[in-house]
């Protein structure tokens, strides 16, 4: 099993190849489809005429809706990645993964208690983990999953909450786990917890939430939603960054 780092988007082709375009043939759901070869996986599906309902999101990278899963030529390997930010290759063989089984614990979050004994109980087939790292292999976003699943067997909630930040609940981890745990949901519960009991207290976000009441940003906020799609965007990709 490995994952493949996803090469860096480029935009979906939507529209036929042109003659002297570059193709690949790909084999999407099993069924071979010519599609230009700097297209993304998921530029690539609907480029074959399929309509994406349910596996697509953001298509930028962030919401982990559309995971998948593909084979290259000549390769044993299953390699995992997001369908909007893999380029295909030739011969690649893919199928598109809209929605991961899983069981999601309900919980109060008001009467639980911020140790591993919550871990335990919400969780028990994570002391089943037999540290393969598959699950950091697979996922798309270069996490220490396993390395966050061992600090929550430990009971470490801040570790599990620094290092599944940037999950997006692909439940790529998920799918190739031999002891069948969900990764992103165990990351979550971290998160909450830490949210609710461990976190200090934020001055910063106390002064912007007065500043807001006082509608300190309305005008900016207004102008914002004037934007065109594009200087939003870039509006976006330019902020500042604590
Ligand atoms: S840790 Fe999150 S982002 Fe990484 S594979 Fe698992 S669900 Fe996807
Ligand atoms: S894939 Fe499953 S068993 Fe293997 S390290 Fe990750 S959590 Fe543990
Ligand atoms: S569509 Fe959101 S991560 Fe791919």
């Amino acid at each position: 099993m490995a994952t493949k780092k996803p090469a860096k988007k480029k935009p979906a082709k939507q529209t036929k190849a042109k003659a002297t375009e570059k193709t690949a043939t790909v084999f999407i759901m099993g069924k071979a489809h010519k599609v230009p070869a700097d297209a993304t996986i998921m530029g690539a599906i609907e480029y074959a005429g399929y309509q994406i309902k349910r596996g697509a999101g953001c298509r930028e990278g962030f919401c982990g809706a559309c995971a998948t899963v593909y084979r290259l030529p000549g390769d044993y390997k299953i390699y995992t990645g997001l369908a909007c930010t893999t380029l295909v290759e030739e011969g690649m063989w893919l199928s598109q993964l809209p929605a991961i089984p899983d069981q999601k614990p309900i919980y109060n979050l008001n009467k639980l208690e911020p140790n591993v004994s919550t871990f335990q109980k919400l969780f028990p087939e994570l002391f089943r983990c037999v540290a393969c790292n598959t699950c950091t292999k697979a996922c798309p976003q270069d996490l220490e999953v396993m390395d966050y699943i061992q600090a929550a067997i430990r009971g470490d909630i801040e570790k599990v909450m620094d290092l599944s930040f940037d999950c997006l609940s692909c439940g790529l981890c998920a799918i190739r786990c031999p002891a069948e745990i969900v990764q992103y949901n165990v990351g979550l519960l971290a998160k909450r917890l830490y949210g609710k009991y461990l976190s200090k207290e934020s001055k910063q976000l106390k002064k912007r939430i007065k500043e807001v009441k006082r509608h300190k940003y309305d005008k900016e906020y207004k102008e914002f939603k004037k934007m065109k799609k594009e200087e939003l965007k870039k509006k976006y990709y330019e902020r500042d960054l604590e």
